[in-house]
């Protein structure tokens, strides 16, 4: 079966982009093969994994290119020119449009560090997530791996995994545990699922 192309999208460390790497190296994203990383932040250390992993990449800054629109078109460009036909995205904090996320109907995951309906959307993302849910006093928290479109957090649910929380939690420490019991364990099994479907249809020529 021909491998399905993955983009990893990210902007901070890129854990998660390893956990992917890990992942293919171990054999168990068996159905895809990691061509591209793109991120919008030139300072990112996930840029120093993709390099240590072999793994192109490119820098695409929302503020750097200007315009929303010629953002979207730097990363369409590579992704053309990288032949990926999935996107991942792995810590990337730059929202994309509804023009970008149709292109890619049911091909593009995104992990989110709570169990979504909760603490999701808007103004929720990274280290903000954890510290709502601690303010909230909730006992349980998660992780999510979902499909995107033009709705933040809003597409369909692929995989979830619950966490606990432990008395005495930092934002932090809470972050680190949701990471390490569920985003990097759920994230490849998806993105597994995802890329085992499209190269599936592509053998069937649908
Ligand atoms: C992860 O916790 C990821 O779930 C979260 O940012 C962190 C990135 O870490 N993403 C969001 O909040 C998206 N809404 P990483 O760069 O080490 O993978």
């Amino acid at each position: 079966m021909i491998k399905t192309r993955i983009a990893v999208f990210v902007s901070g460390g890129g854990t998660n982009l390893q956990a992917l790497l890990d992942a293919q190296a171990a054999g168990k994203l068996a159905s895809g093969q990691i061509v591209l990383v793109v991120s919008s932040q030139p300072e990112a250390y996930a840029l120093t994994r993709a390099e240590k992993a072999g793994v192109p990449s490119v820098v695409c800054s929302r503020k750097e290119l200007g315009s929303q629109q010629a953002f979207e078109a730097a990363i369409l460009q590579a992704l053309e020119e990288h032949g990926a036909e999935m996107i991942v995205l792995a810590g990337f904090m730059s929202i994309l449009s509804k023009d970008f996320t149709d292109r890619f109907p049911e091909r593009i995951l995104n992990v989110h560090p709570a169990l979504i309906p909760s603490f999701c959307g808007k103004g929720y993302y990274g280290l903000k997530v954890h510290e709502k849910a601690l303010e909230r006093g909730v006992k349980v928290t998660g992780a999510t791996v979902h499909f995107v479109n033009e709705i933040p957090d809003g597409g369909r649910i692929l995989l979830q995994k619950p966490v606990m929380v432990e008395d005495g939690d930092t934002p932090q420490a809470l972050q680190r545990r949701v990471m390490e019991q569920a985003e990097w364990i759920i994230l490849p099994q998806a993105a597994e699922m995802v890329a085992a479907d499209i190269a599936r249809r592509k053998e069937h020529g649908d």
